[in-house]
């Protein structure tokens, strides 16, 4: 697993503070807050949200009556372990869409990584994931998951396939100096998303509403089409309107979601 920074574009919301309660971690919190733009906060404010490092892990907290439990990513145990020792192999969705199924094993740029939980899948089959994440929040989330499951005996070789860049998709996209993926890979936040998700819903939208609603995605498309060696999979709720309003060649759809597939050149 490694990090790399770039240029960032990121949907302007306010960053929640960063509120670190481990005196052993003072220094990672110090790099978190230079590599991401975090302030630190003392204590944990009454409301709304904030990024907890503690001894273990960093995690997004809301805060406030009624609020969604903390978010952040376990590669190693919880909904992504079960996965990874029972979720279907190369027959799941995003793995059938990927084109693992026919036997392959492409090397994946996953451009809205998110949590990384679709990445994780890919990687845990096999494949070399380039990831791209712009919000501050997310990436960070999912550079400490990657770091944590690093030092799993279980887990490290996944992880090592996967490769964490913090920046804006269009521009790394449009200006990848590295060998071109086989497959490109675009699962960008749908407003009033429907999509199953291994967070219940209060969490999801706990996360939404720090990382913004990507307005933009219509924009990916054409330079993922560009760099793609074979395709660009777009996963999509499963009736959203297709991604910049272009027909894909072919659709594989699940119960809730559909990934759309454009071939490339
Ligand atoms: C629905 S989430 C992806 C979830 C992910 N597939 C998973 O399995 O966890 C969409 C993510 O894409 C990121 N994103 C959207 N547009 C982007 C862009 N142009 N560049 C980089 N990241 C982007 C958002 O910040 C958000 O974290």
């Amino acid at each position: 697993m490694s990090l790399i920074l770039a240029a960032e574009h990121v949907p302007a919301i306010m960053l929640p503070p960063l509120v670190c309660l481990s005196s052993e971690r003072t220094a990672e919190a110090a790099l978190l807050m230079s590599r991401y733009g975090f302030t630190q906060q003392a204590e944990l404010p009454a409301s709304g949200h904030a990024l907890v490092l503690d001894a273990d892990k960093l995690a997004l907290f809301s805060l406030g009556k009624g609020a969604p439990g903390p978010v952040w990513v376990d590669f190693v145990a919880g909904a992504a372990g079960w996965r990874r020792k029972h979720g279907g192999g190369r027959g799941q969705g995003v793995a059938k869409a990927c084109g693992l199924k026919s036997g392959a094993t492409p090397r994946v740029l996953d451009a809205t990584a998110g949590l990384g939980r679709d990445s994780f899948v890919l990687a845990s089959l096999g494949c070399a994931v380039e990831m791209i994440e712009r919000s501050p929040i997310a990436a960070a989330l999912l550079a400490d998951g990657l770091q944590r499951a690093a030092a799993d005996a279980d887990v490290a070789a996944i992880v090592a396939r996967m490769r964490l860049h913090h920046g804006s998709a269009v521009a790394l996209l449009t200006a990848w100096l590295g060998e071109r993926p086989d497959v490109i890979y675009l699962d960008p936040m749908f407003p009033e998303t429907r999509q199953k998700s291994a967070l219940s819903k209060k969490e999801m939208q706990a996360f939404q509403a720090v990382v913004g609603a990507d307005a933009d995605a219509d924009g990916l498309l054409a330079p993922a089409l560009a760099l793609a060696k074979d395709k660009v999979v777009v996963k999509r709720p499963r009736h959203a309107p297709n991604l910049a309003g272009a027909k894909p060649a072919y659709s594989l759809e699940g119960d809730s979601v559909r990934f759309d597939c454009y071939l490339a050149g």
